[in-house]
């Protein structure tokens, strides 16, 4: 069997979906990515669900023009509100980072007693709750937003006393609920995991959805021969913005050097 050429398509509100595609690099090192950041328009966590449709629909249609055989939305807040419309308006399979996610924070937790951060949009969509709930009625879940830790990121603030007082104060209530397994919904999150996990302690299990994403789709796109087409592994980078400082954020989140972008107009 011979496998699909054309590159997968990932789109994000910014760069932080950059942590999808390492995992994907890592995953998938044949597969060529075509990324999409919405730097222009990045935060969509704190937008409403009507924007963020509108904002993903362009996004995804960014993508499909340029020929991609999937579309990976790597972006929480964007997969949380878009997905069931994306999958119905394009030609193309559309990937989320929730049912992997879902689906992993399963497998981890031997209690269900299932937590998850995420952005105010994510977390209010109620979309990973449902999902959770659906699969598992008898589990208690508890969801919070954590808006601050975006900015820590992007500050880099990942070892930081103030990252460290941030984390404790939105994990107690966590703790006290006596979680077995936190889902770390948000592209920012996996780069603090090392925080979180200290700060959660070693009897709560960390699930981040970037890694569970990429492990689906190498199951969907993993098996036969790469035939032709870009070569292997190449990440062609498309943005809406160049923002300032962009490379060592950008590097930050992909682990390694990112090229250069090109800038898009959406429409
Ligand atoms: N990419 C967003 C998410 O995973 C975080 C950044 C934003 O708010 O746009 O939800």
């Amino acid at each position: 069997m011979s496998r699909d050429a054309r590159p997968l398509g990932v789109f994000d509100s910014g760069v932080g979906g950059l942590t999808v595609v390492r995992e994907l690099r890592r995953q998938l090192p044949d597969e060529s990515i075509i990324y999409l950041g919405d730097t222009a328009r990045v935060p969509y966590g704190n937008k409403s669900a009507e924007t963020v449709v509108r904002f993903a629909r362009e996004d995804a249609r960014f993508l499909v023009e340029r020929g991609v055989k999937a579309i990976v939305i790597a972006c929480n807040t964007a997969s949380a509100h878009a997905l069931g419309a994306l999958r119905e308006e394009f030609p193309v399979p559309v990937f989320g980072v929730i049912e992997p996610g879902v689906q992993a924070a399963l497998r981890e937790s031997v209690g269900g007693r299932i937590g998850i951060i995420g952005t105010a949009g994510t977390i209010a969509s109620g979309a990973y709750q449902e999902a959770l709930r659906r699969e598992r009625p008898d589990a208690l879940i508890m969801a919070e937003p954590t808006p601050l830790l975006v900015p820590l990121v992007e500050e880099a603030w990942l070892d930081h006393a103030a990252t460290r007082l941030i984390l404790d104060e939105y994990l107690a209530p966590f703790l006290t609920a006596g979680i077995d397994t936190l889902v770390l919904a948000c592209t920012h999150y996996p780069l603090l995991r090392e925080a979180i996990g200290a700060a959660a302690g070693p009897a709560v299990r960390l699930v981040d959805s970037a890694s569970a994403c990429a492990a689906q789709l190498a199951m969907a796109f993993g098996g036969g021969e790469l035939v032709s087409g870009l070569p292997p592994g190449r990440v062609e980078l498309f943005l809406t913005d160049l923002p300032r400082g962009f490379s060592s954020v950008a590097g930050r989140f992909l682990g390694g050097g990112v090229g250069n972008p090109k800038l898009v107009t959406l429409e």
